[in-house]
Formats: C-alpha cells, structure tokens, sequence
C-alpha cells in the first residue's frame, strides 16, 4: 500500500451523538458445554498439554475471540496427572473449577483449586495446571485476551527454563541508583500539573500481585443459605493489588452470588445498565435473565451474557434457590474513567469512581 492510500480523512464535523449499540445476550447451555468437555477429553493431548475451546460470541467477527468484546471465556480441560507446559501472556485470569481438582503452580507458588474455587493469575507470570486428582479437571478461565488482540498487543510464550523461580520484584538494568527518587517532580500550577522526569515512566513504582485462591469454602460462611438468615447474597473475591479498583484481577471482579431456597419469586421490573460487561455462570439453580426487551431462561450448568455492555438487565429466581458467578471488566474501566452505571432508569448516570457513587444500594444486604 503507498503511503497516499494509507490512511482516510473522515468527516467528523457536527456528529451528533450516538447512542450505544451492544452485542446480544447468548447463552450456552450446560448441554453444549458438557459436550466440549468431552471433546477435549477425548483428543489426543496437544504438545503443550492444554486442552482447550474458546466460546466465541457470533458477534465476534475480528478474529480476537471474545465471548464479550474485551473477555474471553475459555473452556480447559486436564486430565488426571496431565500437566500444561508452562507459559506466560501479558493478559490476567481468573480460573473457575467445575469439575475435578488440580494445581496451578505461578512461579514459586503452587495454587490448589478445586470445584468452585477461583484462582487469579496475574499478567506475566509464569504459570502451568496440573490436575493432581483422579477425575477430569475443568476450569472457565476467563482473561482479557481480546481486548489486547484489539490492541495489537496479546503477548504470549512459553516459559523458560528457570521459570519456577521467577521474581516479581527484581530490580532490571545497570546504573540503578538513576531511578525516580531522584528525578525532577516539580508542581507547576496551583491545581496540581506537574513536570516529571522520564524515569518516573519506566521504573514504575511496584504493587504486588499475588496469584490468589478464593476457596468456595471461605465464601459460604458469608453467604445465605436459608432464609432470613441474615446473611449476604452476593460477595466480591477482592484481590489487595487492584486497590481502590476492588478487582479480583486488574481487569475483572469476580462475585458469588446466592439467594436461598424459599424466596419467593419477585416480579419483572426495570433493570439497571452499567459500561461494564457482565457474564454468569449458574453452577445451582435456575431462573431467568430479561436483557432489554429479551427473556432468556437458565438453568444450572449454562453460561449466559448476562449483562452486554449498557444492556438494561435483571435477573429473577424461581423460589428454588441460585448460585452465580459473575465476572465483569469493572475496574479496567474504573482505571478508563469510563465506569458508567445507571442503577434506575429514572435515576443518574454516575461515573463511578470519579464522582460520589451509588449509597443506599439495599440489594446486597437483603438476604433470604
Ligand atoms: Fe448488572
């Protein structure tokens, strides 16, 4: 291509704003899942060791292989005593185990999970999955992946030797007393512009991020079983690195839900929107979803796009008792300055994080 036909000049003058178009809500039901994870069991093991299927939404047309456009949810399957070769991806996950056990072992560190726990692997971390029980070991393993293909920028190899003793904190280069502490930082304006040096750009300051395991078991003590029993319906896994953007990695949070048997079913009301994406996957119960105008019906096992970027949705439960989990892109938007949320329709559209957030949100303490 010449350099003259390389680019396009297009007129932007007096565009009127436009209102937000988002991919369908899809589900996919336990029955097709149930079927891959056959699949995978019973090909030859690949090189690497990694059984694996993406669920791609029909939407998804770029070749970047998201379920949502910035989240990919993969479907990885181990068998027993099977190991991955281990590798590193500058995207971030969060492992969800639904069937079987395992260990994921991040550099120095080994991670046991089992059914329902989840598991973060942190970005650039060396990491490999071995299942260490005698069934067959399934995770959803959910990552950033195809926003960073958009970018241009999905980085990803296999480990070399010596991986199991990479550091985090390990100080890279020659001359390291040339670092920001001693740098120009100098305030130029009563409201807080600065000029800083250029080490302040390439010796950033380190927050440690740990990978973690969120047992199910240290969750349920918090979450309701029975009605009226005072406890919470839904629980963050909140990982410490993410920081004021409550994330589970830097670009998701993770939440378990539980409502208990008994509660009665609520009408259909209006729903609430929000910039962020929402996927869940019911591992008990069964109930429905309404996605602006669209009623989809979900059972235990189905994995549904739940809540399609500013997607007006709610979901309602059958009286039988649900349990969820929910992944959503919450603080890599809060990190954007993008988070928007409109929890009534009649109500504000706040821009969470950056001004006074939502009070008085009674949901998460009515449970049973
Ligand atoms: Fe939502």
């Amino acid at each position: 291509m010449s350099e003259t036909t390389s680019y396009r000049l297009v007129n932007v003058s007096g565009t009127v704003p436009a209102p937000i178009t988002h991919w369908a809500p899809v589900l996919v039901p336990r029955e097709a899942i149930e079927a891959e994870i056959q699949r995978l069991a019973d090909e030859p093991a690949p090189a690497d060791g990694r059984r694996a299927a993406v669920i791609v939404h029909p939407e998804c047309v770029d070749g970047t292989q998201g379920f949502a456009p910035g989240v990919d949810v993969t479907i990885e399957v181990l068998k027993p005593g099977e190991q991955t070769r281990p590798m590193l991806r500058n995207s971030n996950q969060i492992h969800f185990g639904i069937q079987g056990s395992g260990a994921i072992q991040v550099g120095k560190e080994t991670l046991a999970t089992g059914k329902w726990d989840v598991a973060s692997i942190p970005s650039m971390q060396p990491y490999s999955c071995k299942n260490t029980g005698k069934e067959l070991w399934v995770r959803l393993v959910y990552s950033n992946a195809p926003l960073l293909r958009k970018l241009g920028v999905h980085w990803s190899d296999y480990a070399q030797p010596g991986w199991e003793i990479k550091a985090i904190a390990s100080t890279a280069g020659v001359n390291v007393d040339i670092n920001r502490a001693n740098a120009p930082d100098i305030q130029i304006s009563a409201e807080g512009a600065r000029l800083r040096g250029y080490e302040f750009l390439t010796d950033i300051e380190v927050v440690e991020n740990r990978p973690l395991v969120w047992p199910w078991e240290s969750a349920t003590p918090l979450l309701s079983r029975e009605r009226g029993d005072g406890l919470r319906n839904i629980i963050l896994l909140y990982n410490p690195a993410t920081e004021r953007r409550n994330g589970t990695t830097h670009s998701f949070f993770a939440t378990l839900f539980s409502i208990p048997k008994g509660v009665p079913p609520r009408p259909v009301t209006r729903g609430h929107k929000h910039s962020s994406v929402a996927i869940n996957y019911h591992f008990v119960g069964q109930g429905k979803s309404v996605v602006d105008d669209e009623t989809i019906h979900w059972k235990t096992g189905d994995l549904l796009l739940s809540g399609p970027s500013w997607s007006e949705h709610a979901h309602y439960y059958d009286g039988h008792g649900a349990q969820v989990l929910t992944i959503q892109d919450h603080p890599l938007h809060i990190g954007m300055e993008s988070l928007i949320w409109q929890e009534r329709m009649d109500g504000p559209i706040l821009n969470l994080g950056s001004e006074a957030g939502q009070k008085g949100y009674v949901g998460p303490r009515q449970a049973g």
